[in-house]
């Protein structure tokens, strides 16, 4: 069974439908990634399936269990974590601040907090190192490394990324997206939209190209990497910033 099935979501903004029929399916372990050009719809998938956005219709499952109009806060207990576009940290709070708001639904453990943020420690030890500092003050990609961190704290089944490597260095994105795969590695299906389609691809297990709110292609990210149109598309004047090797991909 999927860990994540998203069937036939359609999601308007007003009188414009923003997603025309989005179907997608994660399992444990695996990194999909959602490409697609500006405005093609993957924001709105990634906040319809958070419940920040209330489809209009169409089937959201979580373990088998219902997302569809269910309360955001309630979703992230049901095992499904959002690191939203931008990364909104609190910046006037310490790095340790932070990471306890994102395990908030098990604030009365603090066994399970310490652990928790143990294992976000051993991910990103740079965080570890600048746990007092305030967030407001961390580089660009120490924040990236701060949202993930966050929303790991609720030890989440499903993880969803919305552009994590958007205005950090190249090799900041290939070290957050190299740690990516090992949160995956951990079981958690992750959930990857990105505009970088080439590093996207390199770590990706599948993926789907979504175009005004549909999916347009779909399949394995290897296949899908070599496919001409893709290449064409999203592939074209991008650097490369790593082959799926260096990534790690295989271990
Ligand atoms: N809050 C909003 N109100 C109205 N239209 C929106 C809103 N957010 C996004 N849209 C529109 O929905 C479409 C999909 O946007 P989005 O999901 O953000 O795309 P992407 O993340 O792929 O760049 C775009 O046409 C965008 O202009
Ligand atoms: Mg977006």
């Amino acid at each position: 069974m999927a860990m994540l099935e998203v069937t036939d979501l359609h999601v308007y903004y007003g009188n414009i439908e923003a997603l025309k029929g989005i179907s997608l399916e994660a399992d444990p372990g695996q990194i999909v990634a959602i490409l697609g050009s500006n405005g093609a719809g993957k924001t709105t998938t990634l906040r319809a399936i958070s419940g920040l956005l209330r489809p209009r219709s169409g089937s959201i499952k979580c373990a088998g269990k219902s997302l569809v109009g269910v309360d955001a806060h309630v979703i992230v207990g049901m095992g499904l974590s959002h690191v939203p576009e931008g990364r909104r940290i609190f910046n006037i709070l310490t790095v340790d601040e932070n990471l306890n708001l994102g395990g908030y639904l098990v604030r009365s453990q603090p066994r399970l907090i310490k652990e928790r943020k143990a294992g976000v420690f051993k991910l990103f030890p740079r965080l570890a190192e600048r746990r007092m500092q305030l967030a407001g003050t961390l580089s660009g990609g120490e924040q990236q490394m701060l949202a993930i961190g966050r929303a790991l704290m609720s030890d989440p089944k499903v993880l969803m990324l919305d552009e994590p490597s958007l205005g950090l260095s190249p090799i900041l994105a290939r070290s957050v997206l190299r740690t990516v795969r090992e949160i995956a590695g951990r079981g958690t299906a992750v959930l990857l939209v990105e505009q970088n389609a080439r590093q996207a691809l390199a770590i990706a297990d599948k993926a789907y190209v979504i175009e005004v709110g549909r999916v347009v292609l779909q399949g394995e990210a290897a296949t899908l990497a070599s496919d001409e149109r893709v290449q064409r598309a999203y592939l074209g004047g991008f650097e490369a910033v790593g082959t799926q090797a260096e990534l790690g991909k295989n271990n």
